[in-house]
């Protein structure tokens, strides 16, 4: 499937923010249209559903946006749950999975939920029966395929809480421990940022070959998320899906979430100070890792928009507070940093807002929507306020 091209569509981020004070978050509305139509096309080609993973951005207007072009959300827990069910009105579907799941955060979500997935045998010994009836009831099976090479990040590593595991679901399918009529769906997630569809159609093909009585009686599979709009390998992915759904009559959902949005968002910083460090040009931004925790957590280097990878003039980019590691990384630019420099970290729409804290007291960084008719439109701003009744003042 050809994919237009992305950044081409939108807007070049560094003018629409030229005016902002910093530490910014900003999100492109057009760049989340340009990934909720691949998603859609994906869709329409292969007969799936998409559901948000909220998860990757909870920010309520986007969510807004993305509620209209979307069959759903998927979330992780009752607030993730509600908001969810606030934005969606009775419109779509809202389908929970957690390994933290107990009875009393059940109860809580179910009413928001029309599908809730249970991650363990456990869970579904002890909570299948909690589900109000027009809620129904999914297993996470993990397929033990692991394609991510970071195990921080694999669902598939050794010792996995994310599922159940394929060996043992077969056990108890054998054993009779799992009652067939009363499991309407099967969800799996093994992968992340996955560039090719190629893992989905092979784990397809062995979840299918493993569990043939399961895929006989199920009405749908959640595919789960890790997966960009544009990955390789599409045709592929909907000939497996539309031969899938003849052979069993399912309902597939894909819940992607940093496809959708992580393009999207940019954070924009300023540089406060400039100094050499035994011979390295250190950068200080009105930001910090703490803004970006996958930053510092995972070694992620994101990019930055003004950077040249030619250029002559090297910088080590610092977070702004007393971490000796809160570091972006080492860059490159074609003309000298100054004090006020801009600094916009693009790719950075996912996992960023949820994750980012205030750690030494530094306020988080407004956030900022573009919509696609070129209006912007601050949408968060907090203040000392927030600041002090996080931690328990008056
Ligand atoms: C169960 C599940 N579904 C969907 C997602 C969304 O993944 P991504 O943002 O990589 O598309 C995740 C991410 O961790 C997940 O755990």
């Amino acid at each position: 499937m050809k994919m237009p091209p992305v950044r081409t569509l939108c807007a070049p981020v560094a003018e629409w923010t030229a005016a902002l004070a910093t530490p910014a978050f900003v999100f492109d509305g057009a760049q989340v249209g340009v990934a909720l139509e691949q998603f859609a096309a994906l869709a329409r080609r292969a007969g799936l559903k998409v559901l948000f993973s909220v998860k990757a951005c909870a920010l309520a207007p986007l969510l807004k946006l993305v509620a209209e072009r979307v069959d759903g959300f998927s979330v992780s827990s009752w607030f993730e749950s509600r908001l969810a069910r606030s934005l969606l009105d009775d419109k779509g579907m809202v389908h929970l999975t957690s390994p933290g799941l107990d009875a009393r955060e059940l109860a809580a979500a179910q009413e928001y939920c029309t599908a809730i997935t249970l991650n363990s045998l456990g869970q579904w010994q002890r909570l299948r029966g909690n589900l109000a009836s027009g809620v129904q009831a999914g297993l996470r099976v993990n397929p033990q395929r692991s394609y991510a090479a970071d195990a921080r990040y694999d669902p598939c590593r050794p010792h996995s809480k994310l599922g159940v595991p394929l060996p043992a679901l077969r056990v108890a399918l054998e054993r009779g421990a799992l009652a067939l009529d009363r499991l309407d769906g099967l969800h799996f997630h093994t992968h992340c940022e996955a560039e090719s569809y190629l893992p989905l159609v092979e784990t397809l093909a062995a979840l299918e070959a493993a569990l043939p009585e399961v895929f006989g009686r199920i009405r749908w599979l959640n595919l789960g998320g890790g997966y960009p709009a544009g990955a390789a390998h599409a045709g592929e992915l909907a000939a497996c899906l539309r031969a899938l759904r003849q052979r069993h009559g399912l309902e597939v959902y894909m819940e992607p979430g940093k496809g959708i949005v992580g393009a999207a968002g940019s954070l924009v910083a300023s540089v406060v100070d400039l100094f050499d460090s035994a011979g390295k040009a250190i950068a200080v931004l009105d930001t910090s890792v703490n803004h970006q925790p996958e930053v510092f957590e995972y070694g992620r280097v994101p990019p930055v928009l003004q950077a040249e990878p030619r250029g002559a003039f090297r910088y080590l980019l610092a977070g702004g507070t007393c971490l000796a590691g809160d570091l972006f990384g080492e860059y490159a630019f074609a003309e000298p940093l100054a004090i006020g420099s801009r600094i916009t970290f693009t790719g950075v729409g996912a996992y960023s807002l949820a994750k980012a804290h205030r750690f030494n007291g530094h306020n988080l960084p407004d956030v900022y929507l573009r919509r696609a008719d070129g209006t912007l439109q601050r949408v968060v701003h907090q203040d000392y306020g927030d600041y002090a009744r996080l931690w328990g003042a008056d």
